[in-house]
């Protein structure tokens, strides 16, 4: 795993991610927080993704509804080179935008493994390392392992640790976390088990809220749910249980509430990558842009169409190894002024 060379930023990119650091940086100069020291020392005030190359990416298999091994075949090496295009537009954002990128080495025979979203839950940290609920991504877990172990011997990671055994959790996919809350949304139904919930809260000292997802097309939360900074949630009702709605409702007043048409759910708006104030996404409606504008969010398109052939688009590529609780405790009067203002 290394950092790649830095392509050169587009400047359109660097101008809106410039807007977006300005008001992440205001507000971490004001509190004193974000100060990326890690535990080798080094000063990094980056975020910091962990991403995987698709040079295997394929969909040989299916698993959720929108994989069709056979469509896939038919034109497989267009839409490979397609979705390498793609990665690199989406990581050529997270750059632009000041990011900085860990790359876990892809493995022929596991085309899934550039979703790294699914590969831990990561806080403070501490890496918990997933276990999947089907075979085929089940041969992931080794590979996931020994790249967050190297991360932990570089000093990027403090902890690993692994669920008890016999319980399913498909990572940050289905466990993410809400800054300005302060806790952990957690789906499950589909992928990851209930009993997930008690352990995540447990290991991170936080409360885990457990949603309940009610239609496979959406089968992990990170398709259908994004928590934003500011405290509003940008989620698809029709993709929750009556009981998985309530739950939202009751942590979210109205006006933190951004509800999905279909349209947009189908486009996989949900599954958006939030750094500062941008908001990176495949596609999006115009009205959806325009609402998100409105609380001060610019949406940047970098279309994933590939990858949603198999079920993942901007967040599942991404995995956020640098969330820390006491920059979520300061950021909240940060996130408000930054509102206000
Ligand atoms: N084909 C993969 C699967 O079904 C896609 C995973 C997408 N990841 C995510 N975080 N939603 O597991």
């Amino acid at each position: 795993m290394s950092s790649p060379h830095l392509p050169l930023r587009p400047r359109a990119e660097s101008m809106i991610f410039g807007i977006a650091r300005r008001v992440e940086s205001r507000a971490c100069a004001k509190k004193g927080f974000w100060q990326g020291m890690t535990t080798s020392g080094q000063f990094d005030p980056r975020p910091r993704f962990l991403m995987c190359r698709p040079r295997h990416f394929a969909v040989t298999y299916s698993i959720n509804p929108w994989m069709d091994p056979a469509a896939w075949h038919e034109s497989g090496d267009a839409l490979h080179a397609t979705a390498m295009r793609q990665w690199q537009g989406l990581f050529r954002a997270l750059h632009a935008g000041g990011a900085s990128v860990e790359l876990v080495e892809p493995q022929d025979g596991l085309p899934d493994l550039v979703f790294t979203a699914n590969s831990a839950v990561v806080l403070d940290g501490r890496a918990l390392l997933a276990r999947f609920r089907h075979p085929q991504r089940q041969v992931e877990e080794p590979v996931f392992a020994a790249a967050f172990h190297a991360l932990r011997a570089r000093g990027l990671i403090d902890d690993v640790i692994t669920l008890p055994p016999g319980v399913t959790l498909e990572g940050a996919g289905d466990c993410l976390w809400d800054a300005h809350r302060r806790l952990f949304w957690m789906g499950c139904g589909f992928r990851s088990g209930v009993e997930a919930r008690e352990i995540v809260s447990a290991q991170f000292g936080v409360p885990c809220v457990a949603l309940a997802l009610a239609d496979p097309t959406f089968y992990h939360l990170d398709t259908c749910f994004s928590p934003l900074p500011c405290g509003a949630v940008m989620y698809y009702p029709a993709a929750f249980t009556t009981e998985g709605l309530a739950l939202i409702h009751a942590r979210a007043a109205p006006e933190q509430r951004i509800t999905l048409s279909p349209d947009d759910a189908a486009c996989f708006a949900a599954n958006a990558v939030t750094f500062g104030r941008a908001i990176l996404l495949s596609s999006c409606s115009q009205t959806l842009r325009a609402r998100l504008k409105e609380r001060g969010y610019t949406v940047v398109e970098t279309p994933l169409t590939a990858f949603q052939r198999s079920g993942g688009s901007a967040c599942c590529l991404t995995l956020r190894l640098d969330y820390r609780l006491a920059v979520a405790m300061a950021a909240v009067p940060a996130a408000k002024a930054a509102r206000r203002g």
